[in-house]
């Protein structure tokens, strides 16, 4: 027995050392290595520890905090009240119980619920002064939180000043977070500079609100919405989030009122299944007592409101058999590892494949063929495999896997470059590599060629019809009509195409009228290693043509907006071979558009005004405000100077710049008199 309870001592300090790390991570790093669901678990066996040996609880255990710390970078502000975490549960039995205990406690069952989406963000306290926002600090350990204000106003969908009636001073705490597409586009845009990745939106937001520079905050777009009027107090909750909506600010569209239990659980089972349609990330459903007055009688544990209680989401995660491993060529000669699975229902999908990563992830885990794995979906739309269960291994079947050495479908040597951890293929002519160059070629987002779908560029590739981009622009309609093949199916199954007469039509009508796409969608097309939309908009602009772009050096390009060494060396690699010279001479000569063209000017109200912008604005994330001027005919200068006319100030434009601006007697005007001048 002692030695049993020498063993529960050690694991109750270890977990409290533990689960202060999880802490550190997830709300100062906004890093976390485990899931909510794993914490949540150990906090509770800790607590139960706690329970067994009062005499070893440390006085700062995580048991008894809300959890999280506070930075050193901002400025510290105590919370007029504590903002306190909510208790949680993954068992709908758990909510049951929830409901129940509130009856008890307060001897009747006259008041209702209101239920709402769990947002997966960062919580955020905001002060009005006067309809002002005054002030927005984060939830630090619950207690004390940083200032993050300036940070906040660069969020565009927050309102500064209040509509309407209001008190002077209000109090709302809300969440800030990030919607999956954005999360993803500035993914993109981070890994082409050569910058680390975030895990999620969730980590993204966090990260964003704790950085020192607002002006680039105000380039990641954030968004919030409210959900809780702590004062003025309302009659009920409901009352409070249809207060702060009438004072301008945005409450989810998504919160509901319950009449009792068998409601609130139609709103949990919906949006279980549909959460994936909403266009950002929610962890569960938060339900509240509506009526103020009864949750002042149920009142607060330490830790949690005794009248709220939050409903997780368990990570959907299933496991299945790992058939085999294939492997994918991409356009860019990637070669990917493919988990075949036997097939297995997530989410009401049936998963057949997940993602692999790459050869490192697979040693790493120790994936092998004939495992039995665990799948989990993201964000994302391909399923990945994240662990395996080792216990179900035999392993006489599973000797360890080996990576392939040889490109699948052309047999050349694969290479790992400097530095990373994908395997290619530098066969330019390998087949799918040609197929996926000109998919994304003809894709919708690049010359957008109707008729040239996967099937048909795999018959013409296949027919060595297709070699290049520049082949398209050969293509006849004789040689086309009646050209087939079979197609195996994976499943097995074959099939026959062949071009007829309405589809070789078709495919050559939408080549011609690819010859009609502005330039920027032809730079996309080329599939220049990290030329995403933007940055080919950007090159597109800034060099005005291909000529001028394939001359730039390495500075002319980095000096470009948005464009860091990485880029700007795989644009300069890409112009100093020679075939991709000869491939835009062809397409030049094609037809296409490689020059760009300026888009229509708005108006002329700010013809040949030289313009210098400052500071943060609320209205217009930078590049929005800088191109609306440039719409106008205004011109951007990047300093202060005599010739400037006029500077567009937003909150935090520097002393130095005011003294300048002063001295040299140039106007400055806020955003909101340059719109005015403009709508004007
Ligand atoms: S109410 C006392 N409502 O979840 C009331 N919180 O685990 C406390 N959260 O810190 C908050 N969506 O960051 C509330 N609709 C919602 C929420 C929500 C997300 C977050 C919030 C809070 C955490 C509690």
């Amino acid at each position: 027995a002692i030695i049993m309870s020498l063993k529960l001592h050690e694991e109750l300090r270890s977990l409290t050392k533990e689960l202060k790390e999880h802490n550190y991570r997830y709300y100062i790093l906004a890093d976390p290595i485990i899931s909510d669901q794993k914490f949540d678990l150990m906090l509770k066996r800790l607590e139960y520890l706690e329970a067994q040996f009062p005499q070893l609880k440390d006085p700062n255990s995580p048991t008894e905090k809300v959890g999280g710390g506070i930075t050193k970078k901002f400025q510290t502000i105590a919370h007029e009240s504590p903002m306190l975490s909510l208790g949680n549960t993954y068992s709908k039995s758990e909510l049951v119980d929830f409901d129940n205990r509130i009856q008890k406690m307060i001897g009747h069952s006259n008041y209702t619920y209101v239920a709402e989406l769990k947002f997966d963000g960062l919580a955020i306290s905001l002060h009005y002064r006067n309809g002002r926002l005054d002030k927005a600090i984060t939830r630090g350990d619950g207690q004390v939180g940083d200032d993050v204000t300036k940070n906040v106003q660069t969020i565009k969908s927050l309102n500064h000043s209040l509509e309407g009636d209001f008190p002077s001073k209000i109090e709302i705490r809300g969440e800030i977070f990030m919607h999956k597409m954005a999360f993803e586009r500035l993914n993109l845009q981070r890994e082409g500079k050569g910058q680390n990745t975030f895990a999620n939106p969730r980590n993204c937001a966090a990260g964003t609100i704790k950085m020192q520079d607002s002006s680039e905050v105000a380039q990641r777009p954030l968004d919030i919405f409210l959900y809780h009027l702590v004062s003025p107090n309302a009659s009920s909750h409901w009352e409070g989030l249809n207060r702060i909506s009438a004072w301008g600010l945005k409450t989810s569209e998504y919160a509901k009122r319950c009449n009792d239990i068998n409601e609130l659980m139609d709103f949990v089972n919906y949006w279980e299944n549909e959460k994936q349609k909403l266009s950002f990330d929610i962890d569960g459903i938060v339900i509240k007592v509506n009526e103020i007055e009864i949750q002042k009688q149920l009142g607060y544990t330490s830790k949690f409101p005794r009248w709220a209680i939050s409903y997780k989401f368990a990570t959907e995660q299933v496991t299945t058999r790992l058939k085999k491993i294939t492997y994918q060529v991409g356009r860019t000669g990637a070669v990917t590892p493919v988990a075949n699975l036997e097939v297995v229902n997530l989410l009401g999908t049936n998963v057949k494949r997940a993602s692999l990563h790459n050869e490192d992830f697979i040693s790493k885990m120790d994936i092998r063929e004939n495992d039995v794995v665990k799948i989990e979906k993201g964000g994302e739309i391909i399923p990945k495999v994240v662990g395996v269960v080792v216990e179900k291994r035999s392993y006489q079947d599973s000797p360890p896997f080996h990576f392939i050495s040889k490109c699948p479908a052309c047999f050349s040597t694969l290479v790992k470059r400097d530095g990373e951890a994908i395997h290619y293929c530098e066969n330019s002519s390998c087949p799918p590599q040609i197929k996926g160059r000109i998919a994304h070629f003809a894709s919708r987002k690049a010359l957008d060629i109707e008729g040239l779908g996967s099937e048909t560029i795999e018959l013409l590739v296949d027919k060595k019809l297709l070699f290049h981009f520049k082949d398209l622009y050969q293509l006849s309609y004789d040689q086309l009509f009646d050209v087939s093949k079979i197609i195996v199916n994976p499943d097995g199954t074959e099939k026959k195409i062949s071009l007829k007469e309405k589809s070789v039509n078709n495919l050559l009508m939408g080549i011609e009228k690819s010859k009609e796409k502005p330039f920027e969608k032809v730079l996309f097309g080329l599939g220049i290693r990290y030329v995403g939309e933007t940055v080919a908009k950007k090159l597109a602009k800034k060099f005005k043509s291909w000529e001028s772009l394939s001359n730039a050096t390495r500075e002319d390009l980095e000096q470009t907006e948005e464009i860091g060494t990485k880029i700007a060396e795989s644009v300069f690699a890409y112009f100093s071979n020679q075939f991709n010279i000869e491939v835009l001479n062809d397409l030049q000569n094609a037809g296409l558009n490689l020059v760009f063209f300026e888009e229509a000017k708005v108006s002329r109200i700010l013809e040949n005004q030289k313009i210098v912008v400052s500071g943060v604005f609320s209205h217009f994330s930078r590049k929005d405000i800088q191109q609306t001027i440039e719409n106008h005919g205004g011109i951007l200068q990047g300093s202060i100077s005599s010739k400037t006319n006029l500077i567009v100030g937003g909150e935090n434009m520097g002393p130095a710049k005011l003294a300048k601006a002063k001295k040299l007697n140039i106007k400055i005007i806020s955003e909101k008199e340059l719109i005015n001048m403009l709508d004007g």
